[in-house]
């Protein structure tokens, strides 16, 4: 399978789960690395992994939601490494709540790490990657960007607002014939500290939602999900389904139109009983 040997490639939310299992699979594939998470802790540890595997790293703090800070850090990484050829969006929050009992903030903070962190990334870098004549812009939204959850609308909003800006996005980069390639990545469960570190209104407790998710919806280890999302990134495929549980639902959602939403609602039930 071809490699990724000196290509310099850019992973936000590297320190944990899918964005340090990326990190560490493009390590191995030859890549240069640029890798960046709020969490310093989890972001050295990373570090650690992939300079034993023997990659160039560059580890800096980045919250994806500070565009100034997104801005100045991709003409830093362009510099350090003379350029930059793949950027994965990959830091995301989740959060669960009806929209009844959410605060605008609540909302306005998931779209700003899960749909802003991904504008800022794409904006920020995109320059150096049509620069670099070999660009590719992987942004990862989830299965949840692909139908609506009762309790995920703000999730549900970012997820579906990253699908529709990535999907223009590659249009666009073909009508401009920038050699720019772009992809759609949508993981189904990941078992990953995503819903552990779930945020949720003041007062409400999820705590039975997260043991659910670790312990009936995350399926995919998070090295298999870096090693099918790479093998979509080597085929520039426009979308990817990561897992067993994304291809269901997507054929699911593709099968029954707007009519899916009548089987969630049950099935939700049937796996989350009790008070939302
Ligand atoms: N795990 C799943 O089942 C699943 C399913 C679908 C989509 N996803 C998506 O995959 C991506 C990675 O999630 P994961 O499952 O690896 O979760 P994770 O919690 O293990 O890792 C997410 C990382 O993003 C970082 N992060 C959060 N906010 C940030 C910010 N403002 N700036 C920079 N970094 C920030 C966290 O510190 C963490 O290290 C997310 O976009 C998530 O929405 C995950």
């Amino acid at each position: 399978m071809e490699g990724f040997a000196w290509k310099v490639a850019v992973v936000t939310g590297a320190g944990s789960g899918i964005g340090r299992a990326l990190a560490i699979e493009l390590a191995r594939s030859g890549a240069k690395l640029a890798i960046s998470d709020v969490d310093i802790d989890g972001l050295a540890q990373t570090e650690e992994r992939v300079k034993t595997i023997g990659a160039p790293v560059k580890a800096d703090r980045l919250d994806v939601t500070e565009r100034e800070a997104f801005l100045a850090y991709a003409d830093e990484v362009a510099e350090h490494f003379g350029k930059v050829n793949q950027i994965y969006n990959n830091a995301g929050i989740a959060f669960n709540g009806d929209i009844e009992i959410s605060q605008f903030k609540d909302i306005e903070r998931v779209m700003d790490v899960d749909f802003w962190g991904v504008v800022n990334g794409t904006k920020a870098f995109l320059p150096h990657l049509i620069a670099s004549s070999d660009g590719h812009v992987i942004n990862v939204s989830s299965v949840f960007g692909l139908f609506s959850v009762p309790g995920q609308a703000a999730y549900n909003s970012a997820k579906f607002a990253v699908r529709g800006f990535t999907e223009a996005l590659r249009q666009e980069m073909v009508r401009a014939g920038h050699p720019v390639k772009v992809t759609t990545v949508h993981p189904g469960g990941i078992k990953t500290a995503i819903a552990r570190n779930m945020e949720a209104p003041d007062g409400v407790d999820i705590s039975h939602l997260s043991r659910t998710f670790d312990k009936r919806l995350a399926n995919t280890s998070p090295q298999k999900a870096a090693r099918i999302i790479l093998d979509g990134v080597r085929q520039n495929k426009a979308r990817v389904l990561v897992g067993l549980d994304a291809k269901i639902l997507d054929v699911m959602v593709r099968l029954t139109g707007s009519r899916y939403q009548e089987l969630i609602g049950p099935a939700m039930r049937r796996l989350l009983p009790g008070p939302r």
